[in-house]
């Protein structure tokens, strides 16, 4: 793999989507006339204007777009451009109406919104690989040419098709895949329920069947999509390389997000760009946002990487749309930045004044120059100035959580299974909020990398489980880590065949346990378990295990049919040990077993659960950058080194900062070999 190229930009990103062919030319001059006060030094576009971009087939019209660059690069303002393909025009569709895509009962979807496309039409992606090439070799030489925004947002509104033409492609993806029909129904266990295929050509899309559908059929089909999303991200990647090789591409993605397999999607661009939209009206939004960013820093291996969108306020996609109070975008961007973003950009710069997103806040609201959003935006455009020495640093973090999408997909993709109620990303969103009431961002790993540098690697769920994953978890073990183990994990393998003897299959011997049989809870009843003389509810979830002599509890069930039983374990390997949970506890249960396994790892951890101070470190080779926020409404008092900077201008007093509702402050010291643990006073 060659190196990623870097984003042409010498500053934290500040800006947001602009779409000028919303608006006139005198418009153009204000907002570059306002960007410029506000400290915007790149923006956005043109994303969706492939249709004033080639108003008819092969004539093309830049002219426009020609002058808007012009009179934002004229005030210095650089270009993430993009390559215009997230939507086709009507024209394209109209010629060629096949490439519209069709939903789960193989009913064909109309124009009229947007990403109206079949991930895997032939003449799409002809077409997009045609209007990339234009583009960049129409602004390929541009001073102001920063980065390449290619399309957007993978998988909004269209990441499966059912269409014949991605059936066409999935029969080919499934051949390079299993070779022989002889294969694919080995893989597919076909002698269940009479499912033999005979011809390639018999094998289609699980669209709507009769009853339920086979497993692996549906795991192969979410795999597929993911897949015929990233060859289509690639058609324009291997265009641009050709055309532009020094100029790095991203595509914007869309948190943690079920569909696409963001390894894989990063592994191919320069910069991993990410779109968050925590809820406002969510007071525990910015718990979750912190997985986000966990997971965006950890695609490339900790490298920066850049919030691309969010909103300065209220968004206009959920049924109650509620407004950031004051201070709260301010917050929201610096949460992105303490987590390794390089800026802090926005959808959009112009709030519309027609369409879909007429009430989506912007940067710069209806009421112009005097709207709240403008001059919070000047005061954040002026703030992040002062944070310019953590561009480039990398966050530091000592819990790793194991982000599969294989397993995630192979829990959720069948109905048939014990639970339809065990939810990968609730699990996984449960442990990180844990992890982050103990003092401790995470980043996020794949359950067979090398784990180097972490001290606890957590998997909420590795329901599809390999020899090779086992390897790595077990070598993560015995050279001193510990590691946990959630339910339901280890029991098939990538063919979604039951492992051998059970769960957690090739983990039993690392967990020191059998799983006999999965004990789903019925809905609304909750059992107990106790830790350490302590009684905690679980629900959803629960597991008859058996041990394997060696194996300590550390935890039982004392109600329901499982009671006396283990359900929580740890054994231990070489230097380090394998906890596993064969249940769901509630979150004092986690917060409690969590914070037990923080030390046995030798690293702190709060003694009573946070859900409001955050802390998270960047550093450079001889600096620590402490982020120190207060998501709350009340003030805070934390503790700090006595000789911090708040990089941000806040006064530490004899060890002490003070953070207003939604305050934060940056603290610059010197470079610890520990990461540094903020608390409260
Ligand atoms: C994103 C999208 C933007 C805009 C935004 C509104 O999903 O990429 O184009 O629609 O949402 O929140
Ligand atoms: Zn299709």
């Amino acid at each position: 793999m060659t190196e990623p190229r870097s984003i042409r930009l010498d500053a934290l990103a500040y800006g947001g989507d602009y779409n000028p062919d919303q608006w006139s030319e005198e418009t153009w001059v204000e907002d570059a006339r306002l960007m410029v006060e506000a400290g915007v030094n790149i923006v956005s576009l043109p994303v969706f204007s492939w249709p004033q971009l080639e108003p008819t087939p092969g004539v093309y019209n830049w002219g426009w777009l020609d002058r808007v660059i012009e009179v934002l690069w004229g005030a210095g303002i650089k270009i993430d451009l993009a390559t215009a393909t997230a939507t086709p025009p009507s024209w394209l569709i109209r010629r060629h109406p096949e490439m519209l895509p069709h939903n789960v009962d193989g009913r064909q979807l109309e124009f009229g919104s947007r990403q109206a496309y079949c991930p895997s039409s032939p003449i799409w992606k002809e077409n997009v690989a045609r209007m990339t090439r234009a583009m960049a070799e129409r602004y390929g030489n541009h001073p102001a040419l920063a980065l390449w925004h290619i399309s957007n947002e993978y998988g909004d509104h269209v990441s499966r098709c059912w269409c014949p033409a991605s059936a066409v492609h999935f029969r080919t993806w499934l051949r390079n895949r299993y070779g022989t029909l002889e294969g694919l129904n080995e893989a597919w266990g076909v002698g269940v329920w009479g499912q033999r295929y005979t011809e390639w050509d018999h094998i289609e899309p699980p669209r709507t069947a009769t009853g339920p559908i086979n497993p692996t059929q549906l795991l192969d089909f979410e795999r597929f999509s993911s897949d015929a999303l990233l060859e289509l991200f690639q058609v324009e990647i291997d265009v641009l390389r050709e055309v532009t090789p020094d100029i790095a591409v991203t595509t914007n993605f869309m948190s943690l997000l079920r569909d696409l397999n963001y390894w894989d999607f990063a592994a191919v661009e320069d910069l991993v760009t990410d779109d968050a939209y925590p809820d406002p009206a969510d007071p525990l939004a910015h718990v979750g946002a912190a997985l986000n960013y966990g997971l965006m820093r950890s695609l490339k291996g900790g490298a920066p990487w850049l919030l691309l969108e969010q909103s300065a306020s209220a968004v206009s996609w959920r049924d109650v749309n509620v407004p950031k109070a004051p201070g709260q975008m301010r917050i929201d961007s610096m949460q992105a930045i303490a987590h390794g973003s390089d800026g802090a950009m926005f959808f959009q710069w112009r709030q519309a004044k027609f369409g879909q997103e007429k009430f989506h806040s912007a940067m710069l609201g209806h009421r112009g120059e005097e709207s709240r959003s403008f001059k919070e935006t000047k005061a954040l455009g002026a703030e992040l100035k002062k944070l310019e020495p953590v561009r480039g640093t990398r966050v530091r973090a000592s819990v790793g959580l194991v982000v599969d999408w294989d397993s995630w997909w192979g829990s959720s993709a069948t109905e048939s299974l014990p639970s339809q109620r065990l939810n990968y990303a609730v699990q996984a969103r449960a442990w990180n909020a844990a992890f982050f009431r103990l003092g401790h961002p995470v980043d996020t790993v794949r359950a067979a990398d090398s784990f180097e540098g972490y001290d606890v690697v957590v998997v909420p769920n590795l329901y599809i489980a390999s020899n090779e994953q086992a390897a790595a978890l077990t070598a993560f073990v015995e050279r001193g880590g510990q590691l946990v183990v959630g339910p339901f994990s280890g029991v098939v393998d990538e063919t979604e065949k039951v492992h051998t003897g059970g769960a957690p299959g090739p983990l039993r011997e690392l967990l020191g346990i059998e799983v006999d049989e999965h004990w789903p809870i019925p809905d609304g009843i909750h059992e107990k378990l106790e830790v350490a003389g302590e009684s905690f509810a679980v629900s959803i979830w629960s597991e008859w295990l058996e041990l394997i002599s060696g194996t300590e509890v550390l935890g039982s069930h004392t109600s329901g049919e499982l009671a006396g039983r283990a359900a929580v374990t740890r054994r231990a390997s070489g230097t380090g040990a394998a906890w596993y949970l064969g249940v769901v506890p509630e979150e004092a249960g986690l917060d409690a077993l969590f914070r037990r396994v923080l030390g046995a790892a030798g690293l702190p951890a709060r003694e009573v659960p946070d859900t409001v101070l955050e802390s998270v470190t960047r550093s450079s080779e001889d600096t620590d950058y402490t982020f120190v926020l207060n998501h709350g409404t009340e003030p805070l008092a934390v503790t700090a080194a006595h000789d911090a900077v708040d990089l941000l201008g806040g006064a530490v007093a004899d060890g002490v900062l003070v953070l207003p509702r939604y305050g934060v402050a940056v603290l610059a010291s010197a470079r610890t070999g520990a990461v540094p643990f903020i608390g409260r006073v």
